[in-house]
């Protein structure tokens, strides 16, 4: 499979869903980069398009081609919000974080009428956790909120699985935020929308990866075409 083709098509098919004058969300990872490629036509022909970013690097894409980039106040209403995906299961249920933006993805996603999530199929899977399961939570006293994180997956069946703190070529990963990212791998998860509110009851931990209950719709992609799933 041609991953890339994949996220291509994916964010050209959202692009369609994008109306003149939108507020749109913009979410963060290389498919959204996609998608925010696939807005510079309309863009550049007058659309009014306004952003809301998921990160930093996307509000600099998205500046660059045009787009008019908001800090969302509380009359704010953002049309339509568009992401990838680490993961997908059939429940539309999500795995995100793999680029440490997912508590503005989350905020942005739940502000929004309507998210749309894009894939290449490769995202797609029968249950959610192969994809170690971000959680972002606050520096201060992060090894105490490890110790509890890890106790709480204890008591969710998840005893003794891998609990890391998110480090690049040696350095400790932050969010835009400054928060830390702790990757756990998980195997799979048969109740995620359980562990999403067992795990944020935990002081210092400030948003979880699952997704749960928020996609409308998810237009899955490969070379040879796009499916949609929606409810
Ligand atoms: C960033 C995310 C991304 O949407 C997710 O990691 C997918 O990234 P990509 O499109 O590069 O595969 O959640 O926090």
């Amino acid at each position: 499979m041609d991953r890339q083709a994949g996220k291509k098509r994916a964010g050209e098919e959202a692009a369609k869903y994008v109306e003149r004058g939108m507020t749109l969300g913009l979410g963060t990872g290389s498919t959204a980069r996609c998608f925010v490629d696939a807005l510079a036509g309309k863009a550049a022909d007058g659309w009014g398009l306004r952003g809301v970013p998921t990160s930093e690097e996307t509000r600099r894409q998205a500046e660059a081609i045009g787009i008019e980039i908001i800090i969302p106040d509380e009359t704010t209403v953002i049309d339509l919000a568009v992401d990838g995906t680490d993961e997908a299961d059939p429940q539309r249920n999500l795995i995100k974080g793999g680029g440490a933006a997912l508590l503005r993805e989350k905020i942005v996603a739940n502000a929004a009428r309507r998210f749309i999530v894009i894939a290449d199929k490769s995202k797609r899977v029968a249950a959610l956790g192969a994809f170690a399961l971000p959680i972002e939570i606050e520096p201060f006293g992060w090894a105490l909120t490890v110790r509890n994180i890890r106790a709480v997956l204890a008591s969710a069946g998840f005893d003794g699985v891998g609990v890391e703190l998110r480090a690049r070529e040696g350095e400790v990963v932050k969010s835009d935020g400054g928060h830390l990212i702790i990757d756990c791998a998980l195997g799979r998860i048969d109740n995620p929308a359980n562990l999403d509110r067992a795990l944020k009851a935990i002081p210092g931990v400030i948003e979880t990866g699952l997704f749960c209950g928020m996609a409308d719709m998810i237009i899955y992609a490969d070379e040879t075409g796009v499916s949609i799933d929606q409810a």
